[in-house]
């Protein structure tokens, strides 16, 4: 077996890829965020990792609250877009045609064309190094109900897209079912 070491590389393959909404001065902004996930489950958290300019944080900090919401391939050109631009400079809900709604938290926006959105308010802003990162308490979780299966999300009517940073930074769609949890393991068990 021949193996390269790299150092220390944050390289969890792979990265969901989600649109972060906040209230800056009182307008909504987005941008994609692909260093995220599930930070726990009682209290139901996300963490994501902000560098320290962007002007997400600042919207952060302004109203301790945020959205996680989750875009279907069908945005993949608009994500990519609020990636390279920032709400400080460009309008990216007019620019991309975001219709905008808000649920019990009002300084959380949220995108209808998402198929799912979560709110959050700040838990812990916790400060690593270039990045500082943000533990949102989930407050309320929407789904579009055409991608639900028996009343559940459905990932496959989601269609999600995640990130990756090799070999070069790209986008993949998620892939086809390969078996049920828990469940396939089973004939290895003693
Ligand atoms: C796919 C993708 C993922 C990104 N993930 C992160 C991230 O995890 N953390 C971060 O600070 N910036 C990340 N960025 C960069 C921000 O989205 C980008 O700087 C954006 O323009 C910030 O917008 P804002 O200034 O309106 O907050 C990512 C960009 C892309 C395209």
């Amino acid at each position: 077996m021949t193996k390269k070491e790299f150092g220390p590389q944050p390289w969890l393959f792979p990265s969901p890829t989600v649109l972060v909404g906040t209230l800056v001065d009182g307008k909504a902004d987005f941008a994609p965020y692909a260093w995220c996930g599930i930070a726990g489950g009682e209290p139901p958290a996300v963490s994501v990792a902000v560098r320290h300019q962007r002007h997400t944080l600042k919207g952060i900090r302004q109203n301790r609250a945020f959205s996680v919401n989750i875009p279907s391939v069908d945005l993949i050109r608009e994500t990519d877009y609020c990636g390279m631009v920032s709400g400080a400079q460009a309008d990216k809900v007019k620019d991309c045609g975001f219709k905008v709604y808000y649920g019990g938290l009002k300084t959380a926006p949220l995108i209808e064309q998402c198929p799912v959105n979560l709110e959050c308010e700040v838990l812990h802003l916790l400060n690593v190094g270039i990045h500082m990162l943000v533990i949102g308490k989930i407050i309320q979780s929407h789904v579009s109900e055409d991608c639900l299966t028996d009343g559940q999300p459905d990932i496959m009517k989601i269609r999600p897209f995640v990130y990756s940073r090799g070999p070069a930074a790209r986008y993949n769609a998620v892939g086809e079912v390969l078996g049920r949890a828990y469940d396939i393991g089973k004939g290895m068990k003693q």
